[in-house]
């Protein structure tokens, strides 16, 4: 296992799109809601939004068309930028997204777009635009990147919305490259056939984690015994929350981070790590993604500060 020393993020990795080239995807697609309807609308759904997370009414924050699009115009493009950073500083994550093989990802609480707008954007600088006008036949073979996002909340059409604009901004003739599906399930609940867990190379858990064992402690444990046994050998799991005692979760009469019960999930019991069916590969408790101040947008493009932790199954 490698501990992360770096303590930033840098703003821009040199394998991704700009985070202009991103906040300006979130700008195209959100385009009516940032510049051209009643911008006291938009405040008035952000900040109900913003309510109900700190509240940590989960459910009730993304109840909404208004809500769910406030949400992306507002969070998902700092986390967009974020997650591209974060995903190509890991090399595993970086080579699953611009293998040259077929490969899928589930993103678990994907809905609102942050994951696919950075899986895309590390995605589209590795396709080959010129394939298709060779002569070679094998070269016409496209990959193909599956990205599933599950999410218990009905984002179909702001999924739907940002896919556009990414076929029509960044992929042009290659759109089907990346294959994109929108799954409304609360992810406890799906079948095994659904998930599809062994043919997954990727499944991300990006500040969803809290909000599963927050609503269901006993089915999220359930949940990753699941992942212990139908994930394939080679198959990465990133794991990201807000670093600090937001992240801490209560069980029994005891508080402690919420990394410690993933840890002994995946890994074993303390003292015993190596006993789990996943090897811990590469972590951090308290990382920073800050953005250029130039950055152009209409709304305040968040610094984030979160831990992760990412696994790779045996
Ligand atoms: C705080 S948001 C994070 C969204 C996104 N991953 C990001 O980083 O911006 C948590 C997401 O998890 C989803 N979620 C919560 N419980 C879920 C469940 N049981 N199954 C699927 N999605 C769930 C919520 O609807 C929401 O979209």
């Amino acid at each position: 296992m490698s501990k992360d020393t770096i303590k930033t993020l840098p703003a821009h990795h040199e394998s991704s799109l700009s985070p202009q080239n991103v906040i300006d995807l979130f700008k195209v697609t959100f385009d009516q809601e940032l510049y051209r309807d009643d911008r006291q609308t938009l405040s008035d759904a952000i900040q109900s939004v913003k309510t109900e997370l700190y509240n940590r009414n989960y459910a009730a924050a993304f109840d909404s068309t208004e809500k769910r699009t406030a949400y992306c115009c507002r969070w998902s493009p700092s986390r967009a930028i974020a997650y591209t950073s974060l995903f190509c500083h890991l090399d595993a994550v970086r080579d699953i997204v611009q293998s040259n093989t077929n490969s899928e990802i589930l993103c678990i609480g994907g809905g609102a777009g942050g994951e696919l707008v950075s899986i895309a954007s590390i995605f589209a600088p590795s396709i080959d635009f010129n394939a298709k006008y060779s002569t070679n036949k094998t070269e016409l073979q496209n990959k193909t990147l599956r990205v599933k996002l599950v999410d218990i909340a009905d984002w179909t059409t702001e999924v739907q919305r940002l896919t556009e604009k990414l076929q029509e901004t960044w992929l042009f003739d290659h759109a089907a490259d990346l294959d994109i599906q929108s799954i409304n399930k609360d992810v406890l609940k799906m079948a095994p056939e659904d998930l599809n867990l062994p043919s997954l190379n990727l499944i991300t858990l990006l500040f969803t984690t809290n909000e599963l064992f927050m609503a269901e402690k006993a089915s999220s444990i359930r949940f990753f015994q699941r992942l212990n046994k139908d994930c394939a050998s080679g198959c990465h799991l990133l794991i990201v929350e807000s670093a600090g005692s937001y992240s801490h979760i209560t069980v029994g009469t005891k508080k402690f981070p919420i990394q410690y019960l993933i840890d002994t999930l995946l890994l074993g019991k303390r003292g015993q790590e190596s006993t789990g069916a996943w090897d811990l590969v590469q972590e951090h408790d308290s990382l920073w993604y800050r953005s250029k101040d130039e950055i152009d947008y209409p709304l305040k493009v968040e610094n984030m500060r979160f831990f992760y932790r990412l696994y790779r199954k045996k």
